[in-house]
């Protein structure tokens, strides 16, 4: 039987590009490039860098070790921590399992949109209604939600080494190339508006690097920091048991620190290069009034940026709208791949059958969440203050109410009742020392409680600034 305990990666390589492929999906892809333009540009970049090189490195760092060292997954690490704190363990485990019922959903928006830009309808693509119309048409968005959700199936099915590892190994490095090659190809644009002037893509570089401190007061500077927090949360995937799953299938020999720093720079770095390639795209287009926020970046605004390229467009869509498939499809592994795991583990299952009756259950989910836009549409106001539909609830549910409460309790957890040291030994296995260990202590300890405390009461609505 193919169970978790002999599971692993085959060595640094295939954990740090899993792990990336875990935390580089669309959040890097549109809601930081949207985050860097709405949040004065390179001051937003600041502040996210250093929070990447401390808050963030203590989540991963906490959630990598608790996998490595207890090699199990969330719902067991936990009880193996402290048994009184197996609760956690599960709270955290229903983080993925939420996220599950709508990421595929997403995931087949994007296939749609490969698949229109590879058949030559790269011009309907760039119509207003297209979106709209598709995520409102019952037929096709069920059918690509379906179509994602098996492919990830797939690929968990096939196993840690031979699915998860080896895929994330050919995707990884082509997604990166592409990246580049887009954001290097973004600065080269340039166009002249109706009314004469001339932007350039290196203009909106600018707009991008430079930080902007015009009517910078006290809550503005906070909103941003807590916009860069929750927007890093996200996309490392932390505080959601995934890398912990992923932390368990490490072999001892592996130097932890070293692997940790490779996930951090690649994970920053394919956002940072996702801000080059569409802040000024968008900028030589449509000026900074293109920059929407959420889905309509990524799906309206920049296929019109496409469509006015010209021929080059279509070559250009095809790249960036292949390239967010493979980060959606490496970002929606790892989330079955850890409630697969968490399964097998309990019920003592073989991975074949627990991979295929989750994927049946969560099929039916992706199709009722698919359509959440037609048939099932609805209108819920939320605590944040918006307005949204069955997947924004559900994004809602899991991002911003569990994961924040989640991080606060884990936290207080490692700080003071397990102790970092727990934590500092798993990383120091081998002899490789833990440089940040200062910083991981007094975050762990101090700022991640406080931080994540006020990030979930703003979530809840109880503080706005
Ligand atoms: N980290 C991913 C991103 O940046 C999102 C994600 C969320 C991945 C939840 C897995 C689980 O888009």
């Amino acid at each position: 039987m193919n169970t978790k305990t002999n599971s692993s990666f085959s060595g640094q390589i295939g954990f740090v590009l899993a792990a990336a492929g875990s935390a580089v999906g669309v959040g890097n892809i549109w809601r930081f490039p949207y985050l860097a333009a709405k949040d004065g540009g390179g001051l937003f970049l600041i502040i996210y860098l250093i929070l990447v090189l401390t808050f963030g490195y203590t989540l991963l760092s906490s959630d990598i070790a608790i996998g490595r060292r207890t090699q199990k997954n969330s719902i067991q690490a936990y009880a193996a921590m402290r048994p009184k704190w197996k609760f956690l363990g599960i709270l955290t485990f229903f983080v993925p399992a939420v996220i599950m019922t709508y990421y595929a959903v997403i995931g087949g928006w994007i296939l749609r949109y490969v698949i229109a830009y590879v058949s030559g309808k790269a011009q309907l693509a760039a119509e207003d209604s297209f979106f709209v119309d598709f995520i409102t048409n019952p037929r096709d968005s069920v059918l690509y939600a379906i179509l994602f959700m098996l492919l990830t199936a797939l690929i968990v099915y096939k196993g840690v080494e031979g699915g998860i590892e080896r895929c994330s190994k050919v995707i990884m490095p082509c997604l990166l190339v592409m990246v580049v090659l887009i954001a290097c190809y973004a600065l080269t644009l340039r166009r002249t508006a109706e009314d004469g002037a001339v932007r350039t893509g290196m203009q909106g570089l600018r707009v991008y690097l430079m930080p902007n401190f015009h009517g910078l007061t006290v809550q503005r500077f906070l909103q941003i920091l807590l916009d860069a927090m929750s927007q890093l949360f996200f996309s490392l995937s932390v505080s959601m048991g995934i890398m912990i799953t992923y932390g368990s299938y490490v072999k001892k020999e592996v130097n932890l620190n070293q692997s940790i720093s490779q996930i951090e720079v690649f994970d920053t770095g394919v956002a940072l290069l996702a801000g080059m390639m569409i802040i000024p795209s968008i900028y030589v287009f449509s000026g900074m009034e293109g920059m929407n926020s959420g889905p309509k970046l990524m799906f309206v605004s920049l296929p019109k940026v496409f469509a006015s390229m010209g021929a080059v467009g279509v070559f250009v869509g095809t790249a960036f709208f292949v390239m967010a498939a493979f980060a959606a499809l490496t970002s929606c592994i790892s989330i079955l791949e850890t409630i697969v795991a968490n399964f097998m583990e309990i019920f003592h299952t073989s991975r074949e059958k627990t991979c295929v009756s989750l994927t049946l259950l969560y099929t039916a989910a992706s199709v009722v969440i698919a359509l959440g836009y037609s048939l099932f549409y609805v209108e819920v106001p939320l605590p944040n203050g918006s307005v949204g539909q069955l997947l924004d609830i559900m994004d809602y549910v899991s991002n911003s109410f569990m994961m924040p409460f989640i991080s606060i309790l884990s936290a207080v957890l490692i700080g003071w009742i397990v102790g970092p040291q727990w934590i500092i030994e798993e990383m120091e296995y081998g002899g490789h020392p833990m440089r940040r260990k200062a910083i991981y202590i007094f975050m762990v300890r101090f700022v991640s409680p406080v931080i994540m405390s006020i990030l979930f009461l703003q979530s809840i609505g109880l503080f706005s600034l």
